[in-house]
């Protein structure tokens, strides 16, 4: 008997694929056996990716900033593969280190284009192919700074709009839930990146992690495409307008404890 996970004849489109943890959920999903397309601007990295995860990945070269931009994604997703069972929502603008900790409005814009505009515009562009597909799903690719503030990590535009994405999946479970279509989001926590700035290269980062996650240890971009595998498999057939957790632990960690933790772990006692 097949395995409620395995997403053998399943189509899937993952927004940001070229890397990082979209290309961890690209791999995840090639393996549960589904045909992939990743649609990112980075052609070149894409292609690489394509290439080396072996047949049934599909590049898609496309700026997602523009509502056009997303439907031609889609539409060329669409064509490629033949259908669309899965869409997973995952490309966020680059992290700009000169806003964070800021308030201003430098970065709105793209936040609100790339996390809620891209994420609603590419759903609405794929809903009649993931209502025909009689177990549609969509995974909106969040963070733990939707529901907690990093003031050091991230921008201010980052953590409105991860907000925004968690309301926007229930609001669109809600708005689907008739027509078969499942929608939820992964929420991760601290990723060591495979690209840029790695956290725990920074050794103070590193015993923190030890010290503070539970798990003690990073994520991986593994780690997220597990869950969105499970998400968008027929074994979460009755999960819908959730946001799953992976944090190894670090949100339910109290938080007097766990600083004390990390301060004696990084010798500043
Ligand atoms: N890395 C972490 O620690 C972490 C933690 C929590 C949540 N997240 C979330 O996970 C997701 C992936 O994060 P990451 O660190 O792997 O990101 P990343 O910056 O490494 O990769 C993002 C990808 O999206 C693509 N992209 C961005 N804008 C685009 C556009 N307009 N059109 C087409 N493609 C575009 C980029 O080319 C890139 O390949 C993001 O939604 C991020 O907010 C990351």
């Amino acid at each position: 008997m097949m395995s409620r996970f395995d997403l053998h004849g399943r189509k899937a489109v993952v927004t940001g694929g070229a890397q990082g943890i979209g290309a961890g959920i690209v791999r995840g999903l090639a393996e549960a056996g589904a045909t992939v397309t990743i649609v990112d601007r980075q052609s070149d990295k894409a292609r690489a990716l394509a290439e080396a995860s072996g047949p049934g990945l599909v590049v898609v070269t496309a700026d997602i900033g523009s509502a056009e931009g997303c439907r031609q994604a889609i539409s060329q997703a669409r064509d490629a593969m033949g259908g669309l069972d899965i869409l997973v929502n995952n490309a966020a603008p680059a992290r700009n280190r000169e806003m964070i900790g800021r308030i201003a409005d430098v970065d709105w814009a793209d936040h609100e284009s790339i996390v809620l505009h891209a994420a609603a515009a590419i759903a609405e562009s794929a809903l009649d192919d993931l209502v025909a597909s009689g177990h549609g799903a969509i995974v909106n690719v969040s963070s733990i700074l939707a529901t907690s503030i990093g003031a050091d990590q991230s921008s201010l535009a980052y953590h409105v709009s991860k907000a925004g994405l968690n309301q926007f999946t229930r609001w669109l479970a809600v708005r689907c839930g008739a027509s078969g279509v499942r929608v939820n989001a992964v929420a991760p926590g601290l990723v060591d990146r495979d690209v840029g700035h790695k956290l725990t290269a920074n050794p103070v980062n590193k015993k923190i992690v030890d010290s503070v996650v539970p798990l003690r240890r990073a994520g991986t971009a593994r780690d997220i495409a597990d869950a969105v595998i499970f998400l968008a498999s027929d074994a979460a057939a009755y999960v819908t307008g959730q946001v799953l957790t992976i944090d190894g632990g670090l949100g339910i960690n109290e938080v007097f404890g766990a600083s004390l933790r990390a301060y004696t772990a990084a010798g500043e006692r």
